[in-house]
């Protein structure tokens, strides 16, 4: 990671105080960014590629209204192969560059029913059933505790921020909890039910691996989900990524407000 840092450090005099991680289809914010250094994932030591389509692979650091910012757009997953510990590669890396907080975003299937495709929400907790963890293994006394707290993973302060900024755009930024599954094939209508009965609101393939992490480093998480479609068998339909993607699109103007009136309100 050494390696990594001091090659990011070399290309902008920028120090981020505030990690934002795009997910599917949302990585529109990071041209917003001003003064920015655009550095593809591929240039950067030890970086693991993204590889699914909607994610562009490049950390992008500048300024939203004043604050200095660092974008990952695009992250690994963990059905492109990688391990959790990969996925939270370059999320400490902008923790050792000077980031205290992250705003994790994702695209995520809707079990509430009343959610519709395009619905922003805020997460309040989650459901790690992704079989792994990034911290297993020899823990980094250097980066946090053997055993990290997780009673409030997505802190309550954040998401207050978060649906005030929210207001100002007349949004109304329900909140609910995330459950993460390793796919990559969507859910059955059969585990969507189980999914619901165990307490999740919302599925998807990612952010899990980062929330652990981030809150073992001591760093404060705000968690966004966008609801690309009702999760399987909620409505008679079938899913489909270009649908996931084309939601993303509908909604990369809405979410870029709402990160740059939250983001200058988190530091
Ligand atoms: N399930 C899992 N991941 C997702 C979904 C879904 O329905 N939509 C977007 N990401």
């Amino acid at each position: 990671m050494t390696d990594a840092i001091q090659f990011i450090s070399l290309r902008t005099s920028v120090r981020p105080r505030v990690a934002v991680v795009l997910g599917s289809g949302l990585g529109a914010f990071a041209e917003t960014l001003e003064e920015q250094t655009e550095i593809p994932y591929s240039q950067i030591p030890g970086w693991p590629q993204s590889t699914a389509v909607g994610h562009a692979g490049k950390l992008v650091i500048g300024m939203v209204e004043g604050v200095p910012v660092a974008a990952l757009s695009g992250r690994a997953h963990l059905y492109e192969g990688y391990t959790a510990l990969q996925a939270v590669y370059g999320l400490r890396v902008l923790r050792s560059l000077g980031a205290e907080t992250v705003v994790l975003t994702n695209a995520a299937g809707g079990i509430q029913p009343a959610w519709r495709p395009g619905t922003l929400v805020l997460i309040s907790d989650h459901i790690n059933l992704l079989g792994q963890s990034p911290l297993s293994g020899p823990n980094d006394e250097s980066l946090g505790l053997r055993f990290p707290d997780m009673s409030e993973a997505y802190s309550r302060r954040l998401r207050e921020v978060s649906r005030e900024a929210g207001k100002s755009l007349g949004l109304e930024l329900p909140e609910g909890v995330y459950a993460a599954l390793p796919g990559p094939s969507y859910e059955t209508p059969a585990e969507i039910r189980y999914l619901r009965a165990i307490g999740a609101d919302l599925v998807g393939m990612s952010t899990v691996p980062e929330t652990i992490a981030a809150n073992h480093m001591g760093m404060k998480v705000l968690g966004i989900s966008c609801v690309t479609n009702h999760a399987a068998g909620v409505i008679d339909q079938k899913l489909d990524h270009k649908e996931v993607l084309e939601v993303g699109e509908r909604m990369k103007g809405t979410l870029i407000e709402l990160l740059r009136r939250t983001i200058p309100r988190l530091v």
